[in-house]
C-alpha cells in the first residue's frame, strides 16, 4: 500500500519555489527623497509583523536598509498590469549584470512607469500607491546582515498604520469585508485572482 501511495509522486526540480503567495508593491524612499516602489511576494505575516524578503540587486532592500521606513501595497486582481510593469524597472543605478540578463530597467519615477497614484503617508516617508486597496505603513525591527551581491535580504517589520479603502470594509466600517478582498496572488510567475470560499477556521471571528 505505501509502495502504491509512494509511486504517486516523482522527485523533481522546480527552478523556482513560487508555489504561491499574495503580492505587495513596497514603497521605500530613495537616497534623493523620491520613492521608490517594486514588486515583492516574498512575504508573509506574523501577529503584527511582517518577514520580507529582498534581492540584493534590488534598490528597494537598500532603502529599506538605510532608511528602516516602507509601506506595504497590497494591491487587488485589477493592479495585476502596473504590478507587472514594476517588475520589469529598478530604481538602481548603475544597473547590473543580474538586470541586463533579466530584462530590467532603470526607471527612476515608478509612479509615472506604472500607473500607480502617489498619496501622502501619516507616519513614515514613502509616498502610498493609490490604487492598492490596502497600504500598510511599517517600519524596520530586525534584518539579515548584508552578505553580498546576488544575496538575500531578510526583514522583520513592523506595522503602524493600516489604510484599507472603504469599498473592502463591511457595513460598520471597521472590518476587512472578506467578499470584497481580493489579494492578487503570484504562481510560478503567473498572476491569479481568489477562487470561491472554502470554509473557515475555528478561530475565524466573523
Ligand atoms: C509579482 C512580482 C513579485 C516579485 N517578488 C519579489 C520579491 O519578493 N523580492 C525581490 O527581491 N524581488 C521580487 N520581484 C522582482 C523585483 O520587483 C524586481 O527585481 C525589481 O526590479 C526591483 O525593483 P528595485 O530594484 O527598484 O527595488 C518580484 C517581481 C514581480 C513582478
Amino acid at each position: 500500500m505505501d509502495s502504491q501511495i509512494a509511486d504517486r509522486f516523482v522527485a523533481v526540480s522546480p527552478e523556482i519555489l513560487y508555489f504561491g503567495t499574495p503580492v505587495a508593491v513596497i514603497s521605500t524612499v530613495n537616497p534623493d527623497g523620491t520613492t521608490n516602489l517594486a514588486a515583492m511576494s516574498s512575504f508573509w505575516a506574523l501577529g503584527d509583523r511582517f518577514m520580507l524578503g529582498l534581492s540584493s540587486h534590488g534598490q528597494s532592500g537598500r532603502n529599506l536598509a538605510r532608511t528602516a521606513e516602507c509601506v506595504l501595497n497590497l494591491p487587488s486582481p485589477a493592479e495585476w498590469e502596473q504590478v507587472e510593469r514594476l517588475g520589469h524597472t529598478t530604481g538602481r543605478l548603475p544597473l547590473t549584470d543580474y538586470h541586463r540578463q533579466a530584462g530590467i530597467v532603470h526607471a527612476k519615477d515608478k509612479f509615472g512607469a506604472s500607473g500607480f497614484s502617489p498619496l501622502a503617508s501619516e507616519i513614515v516617508a514613502p509616498l502610498r500607491a493609490a490604487q492598492c486597496p490596502v497600504q500598510i505603513e511599517a517600519r524596520v525591527l530586525a534584518q539579515s546582515p548584508f552578505s553580498g551581491e546576488g544575496s538575500f535580504l531578510h526583514f522583520e517589520v513592523e506595522r503602524l498604520r493600516v489604510h484599507a479603502a472603504r469599498a473592502i470594509l463591511d457595513n460598520a466600517g471597521t472590518r476587512i469585508d472578506i467578499d470584497a478582498w481580493s489579494p492578487l496572488f503570484y504562481v510560478f510567475r503567473h498572476y491569479f485572482g481568489k477562487g470561491k470560499r472554502l470554509g473557515k477556521s475555528f478561530r475565524a471571528r466573523y
